[in-house]
């Protein structure tokens, strides 16, 4: 595995394995009533973020603290400081604090590898998501999820997701969820489809490792999971659909079309959900969406994350002696 994780497509499929090992016995630890391990115990994070973020910024803060590491947040909200010179500033003054582990969200696709190897710091770097280019650690949440849901808890283990249909809807263009998730599921040998209206595509999408559609429709009874996109707003700069009614009508996921697909599949999505928009109340909350166990298995894909790049050798779970009888 490499020092830094900035791009799933890093990643190899033992090392994506590997994580997804390890997040199932990090989830081991939620279940115990005291939800803590010492691995990090001395080691500093610090969580750099520069643009919003509910479920990714409390996610990472939850996995260091349940590792011990000690954490920094640092929101830069509101500021108007421009990439390059000021995260440098930034950089040179966690160095100076001795920090170990960057976790780091930005604006701007290529800060985290700026970051990684500029030189300005020593410490590990993790993207939390960068502009619309890869947010790694939520393919591989949405990964362990679909191992879980489609494969199962105990029989996944040592496994990938060989031959599972996955399709990614809406926004795919501004979205960096949908570059590493492409980039990790073909890794892991699964079969992606996007579906999109051909305005929110990027260019160049064709010679990405997966299929293009356009008909939802006659995508879903071929699916075993679906992951809806937020269609990113604060990424446009012109009108990308006619309305959102429109929108809603041809790319959304209401009850009649979710009956469409098999009965095994999963309906995805990484937060923050537009109900009415990309997705109904009534799927939102069926026992299919997986929304609230994504947020779940992020916390253990942190972890597995943290302890792998940073952890060294120790076992990740020491188990007491009632655990091993
Ligand atoms: C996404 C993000 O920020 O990239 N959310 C997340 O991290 N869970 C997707 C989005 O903002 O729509």
């Amino acid at each position: 595995m490499q020092r830094h994780l900035i791009s799933a497509a890093d990643l190899t499929r033992d090392d994506a394995v590997q994580i997804l090992d390890t997040a199932e016995e990090m989830a081991r630890v939620a279940d115990r009533p005291i939800k803590k391990l010492p691995t990090l115990r001395g080691r500093t994070v610090v969580n750099l973020f520069f643009e919003d973020s509910t479920r990714t910024r409390i996610s990472f803060e939850a996995a260091e603290k349940r590792l011990s590491a000690d954490v920094i947040n640092f929101s830069a909200k509101g500021s108007s400081v421009s990439k390059g010179e000021s995260l440098k500033d930034t950089a040179q003054t966690l160095e100076a604090m001795g920090v170990d582990a960057v976790v780091i969200r930005h604006g701007a696709s290529g800060a985290p590898y700026r970051l990684a190897t500029s030189g300005w710091i020593d410490a590990v770097v993790i993207n939390a998501g960068d502009g619309t280019h890869q947010h790694p650690t939520q393919a591989l949440l949405d990964a362990f999820t679909m191992r879980r849901r489609l494969v199962g808890r105990d029989a996944g283990i040592g496994q990938d997701l060989g031959g599972k249909r996955v399709t990614l809807v809406g926004d795919i263009l501004h979205s960096r969820v949908a570059r590493s998730n492409v980039d990790l599921l073909h890794t892991l040998g699964a079969e992606v489809t996007l579906v999109a209206p051909p305005t929110l595509l990027p260019v160049g999408v064709e010679s990405w490792p997966c299929e293009i559609s356009y008909d939802l429709d006659a995508t879903l009874p071929k699916s075993d999971a679906v992951m809806l996109l937020r269609v990113q707003r604060e990424r446009m700069n012109a009108a990308f659909f006619p309305t959102e009614r429109e929108y809603t009508r041809r790319y959304g996921l209401d009850g009649d079309r979710m009956a469409r697909m098999p009965e095994h599949a999963i309906v995805m999505h990484p937060g923050p959900m537009v109900r009415g928009m990309e997705i109904t109340a009534e799927v939102a909350d069926s026992d299919r969406c997986t929304a609230v166990e994504q947020v779940a298995n992020g916390v253990s894909i942190r972890m597995a994350v943290l302890y792998l790049l940073l952890g060294g050798m120790d076992p990740a779970v020491t188990h007491t002696r009632t655990e091993e009888k």
